[in-house]
């Protein structure tokens, strides 16, 4: 840096001094030749009034010379005038002023010229030390030359005055040096030094510290368009130190943990050279027009927010439904765009579809059909013929859409996503029966007479049979689609290894628990803000935000969904406020609800009754700035989301039924100061993988505001060991984990041999016997009415008892 300064201040000095040189330079010459030009005139002048004052005194008579000698004596007084003599035609001088006596000879080439030739002429030259300008014109007395007059003048001011240009131009520039140098220094120091050494500061520090501990992002000033990308850098270099951390403590722990790094060699390594492919219904990122410019938001979606670090990790392509208004404008003529837009890493592929498509495919089948049919909330789907039709129609576009990006490609590997594409991975298979097919259904499989009730059972069971892997959440879900299976189709199922063959094709069912990334390092700091707060200073700040005073808070963030509980959490807070009159005025249930498919009427409704809801309760409790319930009815980022997590004292995740919940996890993967505790539904996947949390049934209203009074009252010691072990669950059991499970599952798969054929040429055939005469492990009992909360609350947290044999329908 001192190097670049002294550069710069150099490259200044030389080249003000050269300009200024350059200038006075030329301003000395031209000055010069003025002045010299003005002598000339003067001396023209002088010498022509002279001459014809001198001329009639030229006859060679005493008195003559006399008069001339007083003519040119009073002449001669006069300003830079050095003398002035007369010479007669030989060139010898008959008169001259007393100061030249000694120096002027008549032998000077112009005064020669002329007092002989007749011919006037001008000379700069010098005369001892001094230079002086000798102007010589011809004396005349009838035509005839009879001799010479010359006027010397002392021409020594002219170049006096050059130097003190020359003087006050240096003077000039070294002030101006001076300056420019001191300022040049102190806007290099402001501006570039200052914020590089900021910023070089900061780096160091990043370089340095502790991956828990980054610091904040100086203000860069100048360079601010920067920071941006230096923020980026950054993160990826703490990302990657992390990375390197975690693979050091992989090899230490073994084989239990995963990193997205790990997830990308092992994709690598299992695909070769094919790429890995998901089709979802939802999009990661919707375009949309918010007047003149379009923005990308992420959607409130727990599949998306499982999928997006996966297609990261392995630079994937992602087949989804365009939904935005202004998703047309951001593809290519592939209808194809890098995601995610900050930090491009895979690829998004939009497939289109009308307004009446989606309200048949989307809203209809997959929303008012499936949706409800397969959680048992005790909403009833409804199926219409013609959603059905627009549903196939659906699954037959995307699959269009799959195999086009698939072309040219050898064993593509896809992983389709969800209810809304049951159909697909037969379509695929049978196009292209070297892709290896794997399709994960995110929602609960209720048990087969449950589903029974669909009319589409069999085509809907066929669909996904064509798929070589079918993932859910929990072995429950598993068990319930193989009973499935068993009731609505010709098929072998062997319960020994959770497979079905039909159509000489295998179809391997298994439980795989959907996770969320693990943030080993707190989140990025913006630049110029302060590094992240104590969780309670945290919550002060976001209270005020909010304009409310309470002690105690508690979060709740879903999509506004009747299969969530939101209703049911509310009459629990107000219980609570019933029962326990201590928490007025302490105790606030902040509910994010993000409004979701609200073009169907239930939804809509329901966001009405929720609001409604939330307002009864308040008016009955609230007093000044206090109320037990706020509802914020928007979408919140996942940011933004975190600082609620990472503030509350607890968590509530009462959905009615579930096929994961991925809140529950998040919640638990924020608490890095290992506090705040988890209420959460006993009907949902993540209550299998965390014990700790306190389980709830959330149709139990006395039983969740117990459960709510325990976590507030919970000491610290027992939240912190309750945190931590759910925290190293998630940590182990994360995202990158699910999917590395999934692929590796879905590429063991052989696809040159079709089971049936092998058995059949080996003459055995899998065991075929019920699940319920081998004994098979039967799916936990959803709806087993939950334990009560004893006054420790150690009830709430007992891990859940597994029950052998058919699990009973809903
Ligand atoms: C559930 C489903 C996802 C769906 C999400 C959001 O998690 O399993 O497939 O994306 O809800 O619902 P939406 O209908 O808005 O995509």
């Amino acid at each position: 840096m001192r190097l670049l300064t002294l550069r710069l201040t150099i490259s200044l000095i030389v080249g003000i001094t050269l300009i200024s040189l350059f200038s006075s330079y030329y301003e000395v010459r031209s000055q010069r030749r003025g002045l010299r030009r003005d002598l000339e005139h003067r001396a023209e002048v002088l010498a022509e009034n002279l001459a014809d004052q001198v001329e009639p005194y030229l006859n060679l008579n005493q008195a003559s010379r006399k008069n001339l000698q007083q003519t040119i004596d009073r002449f001669g007084i006069r300003e830079h005038l050095a003398g002035i003599a007369i010479y007669n035609p030989q060139g010898e001088s008959i008169a001259i002023t007393p100061g030249l006596v000694p120096q002027l000879t008549g032998e000077a080439a112009v005064v020669q010229q002329a007092a002989t030739k007749g011919q006037s002429a001008g000379q700069y030259s010098r005369l001892g030390e001094t230079s002086v300008y000798i102007y010589a014109l011809p004396l005349r007395q009838n035509e005839a030359v009879v001799g010479g007059l010359a006027i010397v003048h002392d021409a020594s001011y002219i170049n006096a005055q050059s130097r003190r240009v020359w003087r006050d131009t240096f003077l000039r520039v070294l002030v101006l040096v001076f300056l420019l140098t001191l300022t040049t220094l102190l806007i290099v120091r402001w501006s570039i030094t200052g914020p590089l050494a900021r910023a070089t500061q900061w780096m160091r520090a990043l370089r340095t510290s502790k991956i828990s501990s980054r610091p904040a992002m100086p203000d860069l000033d100048l360079f601010r368009p920067l920071a941006h990308e230096m923020t980026t850098f950054a993160a990826s270099l703490v990302a990657a130190r992390s990375a390197a951390e975690k693979e050091a403590q992989l090899r230490h722990a073994g084989d239990t943990f995963w990193t997205a790094e790990r997830l990308s060699v092992h994709v690598r390594g299992m695909l070769g050279t094919s790429r890995l492919f998901v089709v979802a219904n939802r999009e990661p990122y919707i375009h949309r027009r918010q007047g003149k410019s379009v923005e990308a938001m992420v959607p409130a979606s727990g599949l998306v927010t499982a999928l997006e670090p996966v297609l990261c990790a392995c630079d994937g392509t992602w087949i989804a439904h365009g939904s935005g208004d202004a998703d047309r404008e951001t593809v290519d003529k592939h209808d194809r765009l890098r995601v995610p837009p900050d930090d491009p890493r895979y690829t998004l592929r939009r497939v289109w579809m009308s307004k009446e498509e989606e309200e048949g495919y989307y809203y209809g089948f997959a929303n008012e059909g499936l949706w409800p049919l397969c959680h048992i909330a005790h909403t009833r789907p409804t199926f219409r013929v013609s959603d059905w039709e627009h549903y196939e129609r659906a699954n037959r576009r995307f699959a269009d859409a799959v195999l086009k990006e698939m072309e040219g490609m050898d064993r593509p590997v896809l992983l389709a996503q969800d209810y809304h594409f049951a159909l697909l991975p037969r379509m695929i298979k049978k196009a292209r029966p070297d892709a290896r097919v794997a399709i994960f259904w995110h929602i609960p499989w209720p048990n087969p007479e449950a589903f029974g009730i669909c009319p589409w059972q069999r085509e809907l069971v066929d669909g996904l049979l064509g798929a070589d892997l079918i993932g859910f959440h929990i072995q429950s879900h598993c068990t319930n689609f193989l009973q499935t299976v068993d009731r609505a189709l010709e098929s072998r199922i062997d319960w020994e290894h959770f497979t079905v063959n039909r159509e000489e094709h295998r179809t391997v069912v298994k439980p795989f628990p959907i996770s969320v990334e693990f943030p080993e390092n707190p989140p990025p700091v913006e630049a110029g803000a302060s590094p992240s707060a104590s969780p309670s200073i945290e919550r002060v700040a976001l209270l005020r935000e909010l304009g409310i005073e309470a002690d105690f808070l508690g979060v709740g963030v879903d999509r506004v969904d009747y299969t969530k509980g939101i209703l049911e959490r509310f009459l629990a807070i107000e219980r609570l406020m019933e029962k326990h009159p201590f928490y007025r005025e302490k105790f606030t249930f902040l509910q994010i609800g993000a409004p979701s498919r609200t073009r169907i009427k239930r939804y809509n409704d329901l966001l009405i009754e929720v609001e409604a809801e939330a307002n009864r309760i308040n008016e009955r409790f609230q007093t000044g700035k206090w109320k037990p319930i706020l509802l914020m009815k928007r979408q919140h980022s996942h940011h933004e989301i975190q600082r609620f997590y990472r503030t509350a004292d607890l968590c509530l995740v009462t959905s009615l039924h579930d096929g994961m919940n991925l809140v529950a996890k998040e919640f638990v993967a924020a608490r890095q100061d290992e506090q705040g505790v988890l209420v959460l539904s006993r009907f949902t996947g993540a209550a299998r993988e965390l014990p700790d949390a306190l389980l709830v049934n959330p149709y139990d209203i006395e039983q969740m505001a117990e459960a709510i009074r325990v976590a507030v009252e919970m000491d610290s010691e027992e939240r912190k060991t309750r945190m931590q072990r759910m925290r190293k669950v998630v940590r182990e059991r994360n995202i990158y984990r699910w999917a590395g499970n999934l692929i590796a599952e879905l590429c063991e798969v052989r696809l040159d041999e079709p089971a049936n054929r092998l058995e059949s040429q080996m003459g055995t055939a899998p065991a075929e016997q019920s699940a319920e005469a081998i004994g098979v492990d039967q799916p936990i009992d959803d709806f087993d009415h939950a334990r009560p909360v004893t006054a420790a609350g150690d009830q709430v947290g007992a891990p859940l008892e597994r029950r052998q044999g058919v699990g009973h329908g809903h």
